[in-house]
């Protein structure tokens, strides 16, 4: 997308506004599936979290993508966005047996990540098809919140209690279909899915009816200039060859599942948003824009670094400007970073706003969530119109006039 359709956007529709582009999340799919066209069944489960709006969903289904859900409300918005059943995947974490049950009545894989759950869950549905989630104890990951798989972590069923799970398995009688492991958003090194693999074979070699294996997700896509990002063709290259020599080794020919969240939304993804001022202190040139921690919490929440380009000059001279939002708390997406000369009333982009970015949003200081438009064909198409003030009261009870205080 080039800055003068963005600076169209941002006056048609208004902002702050987040602009996806179709094809670049087209290219993603395509560019995961050729690089493991050597596995003969691959399953790709798109991780809504990520980005949960149901065009997109809609979008990705069209490409032949699964979903990877978390909430009982994921797989809700899954089945509203048109997907089959048997192609949304359940991994909650910490959810209760209510939830896991009810989730499995919709006709979803479940993936069950802990021993209490499944033991109770294979004791009443011995034969309901079940995936397990393995903690490979492997730390993997950009930074302490999205690192899952390491000793400490709550996610998954520690690989040294196989023999546990294994007892679980054969007293239940239940029937295990699947092994999954996640470590990690933002895994820099390929030797740590490899690593990880070999550990999710060992388990694999306990259960004898498997039918997947699913090696989650964590490809590490640049946020700037000369970032490091994940290999895709090589880890391709090298973990199709192991798969394709552990199945030979299993006697059956496994369904290869990835589960992809920030590899195909996320540079797909721009948040366009206005200068509101522009303010001279001794030290700082701050330019304050129409957003906040609100609207992209990745900054604050993770201190991850966003691209940020001046559409409206992108030409520009540069100078340092520190980019703050107008959240009453401090909110600073950019300290002293060199953009393009600002101007009061500019728009800004930021970059690689698709993933865990519009998805993470709140109202927070009663703001409105911004719209979200998706790029398709050379033309804006709205996804989610701005909110309204009728938005913010929706379920809000008041107190009855009669109430006495
Ligand atoms: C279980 C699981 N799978 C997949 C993902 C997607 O990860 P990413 O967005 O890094 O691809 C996550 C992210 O939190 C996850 O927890």
């Amino acid at each position: 997308m080039q800055p003068k359709d963005l600076l169209q956007l941002s006056e048609q529709f208004g902002t702050p506004l987040y602009v996806y582009d179709a094809e670049k999340i087209k290219s993603q799919y395509n560019r995961l599936t050729k690089a493991f066209s050597k596995v003969e069944k691959l399953r790709i489960n798109y991780a809504m979290k990520a980005l949960s709006n149901v065009a997109i969903l809609q979008l990705l289904e069209g490409m032949g993508s699964g979903l990877d859900t978390v909430s009982i409300q994921e797989v809700q918005l899954g089945l509203h966005a048109g997907y089959a059943p048997e192609r949304i995947f359940y991994t909650p974490n910490g959810v209760s047996l209510e939830e896991i049950e009810e989730v499995n009545a919709l006709g979803v894989q479940i993936n069950i990540d802990n021993l209490s759950i499944l033991e109770q869950f294979g004791a009443k549905h011995p034969d309901v098809p079940v995936c397990i989630r393995i903690n490979p104890h492997v730390m993997a990951g950009g930074n302490a919140n999205i690192s899952v798989g390491h000793i400490d972590s709550k996610f998954g069923i520690s690989v040294h209690q196989l023999p546990h799970l294994v007892r679980i398995v054969e007293n239940t009688k239940m029937n295990i279909v699947g092994i999954h492991m996640h470590t990690g958003s933002d895994i820099l090194d390929i030797e740590v899915f490899l690593y990880a693999a070999e550990i999710l074979f060992d388990a694999a070699r306990h259960f004898k009816n498997l039918e997947f294996l699913d090696f989650g997700s964590g490809f590490k896509v640049p946020y700037k200039k000369d970032d490091i990002e994940t290999d895709i063709e090589e880890l391709g290259k090298k973990l199709s060859k192991r798969f394709n020599e552990f199945c030979e080794e299993y006697g059956k020919n496994l369904t290869l599942i990835f589960e992809p969240g920030k590899f195909l939304v996320s540079e797909a993804g721009q948040f366009l948003v206005k200068v509101n001022v522009i303010k001279q202190t001794t030290s700082t040139v701050f330019a304050g824009i129409d957003s906040g921690f609100n609207h992209l919490i990745r900054p604050m929440f993770y201190g991850s670094q966003h691209h940020i380009e001046n559409i409206s000059n992108p030409k520009g001279k540069e100078r340092f400007y520190s980019v703050v939002g107008y959240i009453c708390e401090t909110d600073t997406f950019a300290n002293n970073r060199r953009i393009a000369e600002i101007k009061e009333g500019d728009i800004l982009s930021f970059k690689n706003a698709g993933a865990y970015c519009f998805s993470m949003a709140s109202n927070y200081n009663s703001r409105y969530k911004p719209a979200e438009v998706l790029w398709m064909n050379g033309q804006g198409h709205l996804i989610r119109a701005h909110e309204t003030f009728e938005d913010l009261i929706k379920n809000q009870i008041g107190l009855p006039q009669t109430a006495s205080i």
